[in-house]
């Protein structure tokens, strides 16, 4: 039976039944109205309203600078175009490190003024207090491990976390206590695929990976990255479906010819 194909509508429940029955969990990032309506209508089992909207959308070469405000206006364009997947929304850097007070109004606000399902925010045992304190007022909140986007300047390199044994044995003590603690969901990202595998067998919640291997819960990408919007960033996790960039200059190329030609419009094209 394919849980997938039976429900209406994707909830955390829906998740954890996917992850018992076996059954890989496919989630994208989505940051506006149209897109989101074209992921939501193929069937894509999770939306992420990702902090990454600070690199795609906005141009930034980091997560950093995308404020709450933001984070709501991108969550609430993609709530209006959602009619079945489960929407989960990134708090962003800054709206939740300070004290666990602060993340819970964080995380009130994008519930509130978004309209979306659940929040997802980075890190393990220092954020335990944070994600009890969010969950008190009864929203879901999905963890983040491994390469962690918020803390680049921590890391200093966008490569691969946890290869080494200590780096990896505390990975897996914060995989536990996020899901003591009651996170409905981890994303690990970009750790070595035999530890991904490990951390999916221990937990009973989901696991999903963005270049955490095949032997997790289920697979994320960035939208922008998997249509080939994007073209400079190339990881070796990446497989790119379209290769949209190419595509989309040439139709704009080709617009521009038309125009300067007299080509566009045509005695058809006008009133
Ligand atoms: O912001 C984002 O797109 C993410 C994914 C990479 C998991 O957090």
């Amino acid at each position: 039976m394919s849980v997938h194909k039976e429900v209406k509508k994707v909830t955390t429940h829906v998740l954890l039944e996917m992850k018992h029955h076996g059954e890989k969990i496919s989630m994208l990032t989505a940051y506006d109205y149209t897109m989101a309506k074209i992921v939501d209508h193929a069937g894509i089992d999770v939306i992420l309203v990702g902090d990454s909207a600070s690199n795609v959308m906005a141009g930034h070469e980091t997560t950093l600078p995308i404020t709450l405000d933001q984070m709501i206006y991108h969550a609430s364009s993609v709530v209006r175009a959602v009619d079945r997947a489960l929407i989960v929304v990134d708090l962003p850097f800054g709206s939740y490190q300070g004290n666990s007070k602060e993340a819970l109004n964080s995380a009130i606000r994008i519930m509130k003024e978004s309209g979306a399902h659940a929040v997802k925010l980075e890190g393990g045992s220092e954020v335990k207090e944070s994600i009890e304190r969010i969950l008190t007022a009864g929203i879901p909140v999905m963890g983040h491990l491994g390469l962690t986007p918020q803390s680049i300047y921590k890391f200093g390199t966008y490569s691969v976390r946890a290869k080494e044994e200590d780096e990896a044995k505390c990975l897996i003590e914060d995989a536990k206590i996020l899901e003591k603690v009651g996170c409905f969901a981890l994303v690990l990202e970009k750790i070595p695929a035999k530890l991904a595998e490990n951390v999916a067998k221990e937990l009973t919640i989901p696991v999903i990976g963005i270049g955490a291997g095949g032997g997790v819960d289920g697979q994320v990408l960035v939208f922008h990255d998997m249509v080939g919007l994007t073209h400079e960033f190339s990881p070796r996790f990446l497989r790119r479906y379209l290769s949209l960039y190419d595509d989309i200059k040439s139709a704009v190329g080709q617009y521009i010819k038309d125009v300067k030609s007299r080509d566009f419009p045509n005695a058809n094209e006008q009133y």
